[in-house]
């Protein structure tokens, strides 16, 4: 049986579409196949190569940490240079309070440790997150989503969720002070990319100060310099009780984190005690990895250069079947004036060579995120591609 039989047939399957694109490896702003075609890629495998491929700084951290050692124990027992460098490392670049980490392995994690925190340290049960959102696949991050139609087939779902809708102001009267926790991205993600307006990240801040409801920021899609700043909070002028990382944080390697001031942290180790515990939380070549990653890009401007880059990007973008361009920073949705084009613009776009995806509840926009490290010239290229692709698919409906 060749591979593409053996992949269909042992490795569980999430669609029954899936890519299949076979990698042979990858470097910089390149993915190439087994038969050696190149792929510019335009997605950083949905936010996580911020660095490209295999920075040599990661690449270096992670061969270092593998000559000490791997894992020793299971998170929160012995003491691990490589956790505690890198706490005291992203503890001082926020400068805001939220002083300390608790590592895990995903972003799931991050937001089902944050959940629980939530409801523990408030002693309140209600969560409320946004429609369209989408923070996980694990019982209580999807318990999140608002989409019926998707949960009711893993029901029942955890109680106490309730919605509202991202940037609407009046809805945050539906914050009480039964409200244990509010979770929403800064810049909502796979609604096809939605930054916040008129100040709603300020006005939401002051509802949760008014009802003592902790503010749950899931960064992340947005973290790591993603939309021009190290954090988006810190774009948007807010700062959340509860802060969650991953994707970029690993520079390709798999971690996370919530993070949180010390005095609501310290609710999830006592009474009872191990009140989230984690066996691979904050491995420690995922924290070396980590540490490289947070270094090079505060190290090399790459944050600088972001809104620059966004900038060449959306002057490129311009074509008659281009309803939209929404974007903050280097993450973009490019909206289409119909949605039957979105399919032939991403096949034809890969088929040329650059990588573009869907959203998982937007079917009109296709994503751009790629790596931080993209230059002008690859951006120039990528746009050329994408138009291209744009033209094809305007061609398929023409009389
Ligand atoms: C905003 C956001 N939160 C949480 C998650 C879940 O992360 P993971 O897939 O690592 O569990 C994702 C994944 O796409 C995400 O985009």
């Amino acid at each position: 049986m060749n591979k593409r039989n053996l992949f269909l047939k042992h490795v569980a399957q999430t669609s029954a579409l899936p890519l299949m694109l076979d990698v042979d490896k990858a470097e910089g702003m390149f993915i190439y196949d087994q038969s050696g075609k190149k792929y510019l890629d335009l997605n950083s495998g949905i936010s996580v190569s911020s660095l490209g491929h295999r920075h040599p700084a990661v690449i270096d951290a992670v061969k270092n940490q593998c000559d000490r050692f791997l894992h020793t124990m299971v998170y929160g027992e012995h003491l691990q240079s490589p956790q505690v460098i890198y706490a005291k490392t992203l503890v001082a670049d926020l400068n805001n309070g939220l002083d300390n980490v608790y590592f895990v392995m995903t972003g799931s994690e991050a937001v089902e440790g944050a959940l629980k925190l939530a409801r523990k340290h408030t002693e309140r049960y209600e969560i409320i997150s946004c429609a369209d959102a989408y923070h996980g696949s694990t019982m209580a991050a999807e318990a999140l989503r608002s989409d019926t139609q998707f949960t009711q087939a893993f029901l029942p779902s955890i109680p106490g969720i309730r919605h509202i809708t991202f940037n609407n102001e009046l809805d945050l009267e539906k914050i009480t002070c039964r409200t244990a926790a509010v979770i929403l991205e800064p810049v909502q993600a796979e609604s096809g990319v939605h930054p916040p307006k008129n100040n709603y990240l300020k006005k939401l801040r002051q509802k949760c100060n008014e009802t003592k409801t902790l503010l749950i920021l899931d960064e992340i899609q947005t973290g790591f310099g993603r939309t021009g700043h190290l954090f988006a909070h810190k774009k948007y002028g807010v700062v959340p009780d509860i802060l969650l990382i991953s994707k970029s944080m690993g520079g390709g390697m798999p971690i996370g984190a919530f993070v949180a001031p010390s005095h609501i942290m310290k609710s999830i180790s006592t009474d009872p005690m191990l009140g989230h515990i984690t066996t691979f939380g904050g491995h420690p070549v995922s924290c070396a990895a980590a540490l490289a990653m947070l270094q090079t890009i505060k190290k090399d401007d790459l944050i600088e250069k972001v809104l620059e880059k966004e900038k060449l990007f959306k002057s490129l973008l311009v074509h008659p079947i281009i309803k939209e361009v929404r974007s903050s920073g280097l993450m973009m949705a490019v909206e289409l004036t119909k949605r039957k084009y979105l399919k032939h613009v991403v096949s034809k776009s890969i088929e040329i060579g650059a990588l573009i995806d869907y959203f998982l509840f937007n079917n009109r926009s296709f994503r751009l995120a790629p790596p931080l490290i993209i230059s002008n010239e690859q951006i120039k290229m990528a746009c050329k591609i994408l138009l291209q692709a744009m033209d094809y698919a305007f061609s398929k409906y023409k009389k």
